[in-house]
């Protein structure tokens, strides 16, 4: 797709993998809408769904597609022939179709269709080659990678590769994984297989133990070229890489991380609220880049600090993020200069004694309330200046 060995592709998984979180469940609409918002933010991959889990998923997979502008449009596929040709018959009409199949490779996992090693790469090489006979773009994954042996893991990575698949995928199923290992095995992979040199490696972290991110980019640094990821961290359990952190991350840190994406980071704000309201998931309000608070700043030095130089508590610009700026709430750790901006936001300029008086009432007032809002400051002023 690219051939700048700095590039990062963007594959998001919320109407996959983050539809898979209990209670997540978005209509058909709201997923056209949400698919059409990531093709026109530069998402390179949107996994549009599971074509084979359901009539809405094949119709909501096969509708994206065939909209799709920009993005390669990706389905899901368990490990058998079935599965394949109905995610190909969803994929099929999009510009750049991609079927994503995958098969359960640790000890664990490899217990539930009950298959041996040997059979298990025999399954493997028959679905990828079925894959890859209809589809010139196949993405394979062996599910719970960082569980299973390694001897084994080169192996089927090997015979995937052989059998034509364009990218190779290692989840991190249960998010067990911590960053240097997650840097490593993608390292050693790389180094390890036959003709790993040929695919792009990518990376597909869950959050079990909050590390979904720094997982991601440990891998990138570790040579991995696509990182899955969804919009809020959206995903099955703690769910999955938050497609904004790790955008974000590489946009500000890319003094260490030299890596870019082709995500335009002003539409992030937007699509968190979309997602946000068609999954039902609010978002928390301290949530790394779309968080309500993530660029408020209530207490007295931190407000003072923020009306001299932005930069002394933000690491990035919240226009950058999609924000109209920086947000000064007022409340009981509040100070003077933040009370004063705002006043003179909504239009009092006012001398030191009537500040010092209203100063007084406001925090009389923020003891009582969590958050002073500018209705409450214009009666405080009122009340002020009537000498009430
Ligand atoms: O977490 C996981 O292993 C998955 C696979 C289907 C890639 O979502
Ligand atoms: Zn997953």
């Amino acid at each position: 797709m690219t051939n700048d060995k700095d590039r990062v592709l963007i594959f998001d998984t919320t109407l996959r993998d983050g539809e898979q979180s209990p209670g997540a469940t978005m209509t058909h609409d709201e997923k056209l809408e949400i698919a059409e918002l990531l093709d026109d933010m530069g998402v390179d991959i949107i996994e549009a769904g599971f074509p084979i889990a359901s009539e809405g998923d094949f119709a909501a997979v096969s509708e994206i597609a065939k909209r799709a502008k920009n993005a390669s449009i990706c389905g899901l596929a368990r490990a058998q022939f079935p599965d394949i040709e109905r995610c190909w018959d969803a994929v099929k009409n999009c510009e750049k179709p991609r079927i994503h199949t995958f098969i359960g490779t640790s000890p664990l996992h490899r217990a539930i269709p009950n298959l041996t090693m040997d059979q298990m790469a025999d399954r493997i090489h028959e679905t990828v080659t079925h894959a890859r006979n209809l589809c010139p773009d196949v993405q394979w994954s062996p599910m719970d990678a960082t569980r299973t042996e390694w001897d084994y893991l080169c192996r089927v990575i090997e015979i995937a590769i052989k059998a034509g698949a364009t990218t190779i995928n290692i989840p991190d199923t249960v998010g067990y994984t911590a960053p240097r290992e997650s840097a490593d095995l993608i390292k050693r992979l790389i180094a390890t297989v036959p003709g790993a040199d040929e695919v792009i490696f990518a990376t597909h972290c869950h959050n079990d133990l909050g590390m979904a991110t720094a997982n991601a980019l440990a891998a990138v640094e570790g040579g991995a070229r696509q990182i899955e990821c969804t919009i809020n961290g959206l995903g099955e359990r703690a769910g999955n890489t938050a497609l904004e952190e790790v955008v974000m991350a590489l946009k500000v840190r890319g003094d260490i991380m030299p890596f870019y994406t082709g995500v335009e980071s002003k539409k992030l704000m937007h699509i968190s609220r979309r997602v946000a309201t068609a999954s039902g998931f609010n978002v928390q309000f301290n949530k790394a880049i779309v968080g309500k608070n993530a660029f408020a700043h209530e207490s007295g030095i931190h407000q003072d600090g923020m009306l001299k130089n932005k930069e002394t508590f933000e690491i990035m610009r919240p226009e950058d993020v999609g924000l109209a700026g920086t947000s000064l709430p007022l409340g009981k750790h509040s100070g003077r200069a933040a009370l004063r901006a705002k006043l003179r936001d909504l239009g009092y300029d006012v001398g030191d004694n009537q500040l010092k008086d209203v100063f007084v009432r406001f925090k009389a007032l923020a003891d009582r309330k969590k958050e002073v809002y500018d209705d409450d400051i214009v009666a405080l002023i009122t009340a002020s200046a009537e000498g009430d």
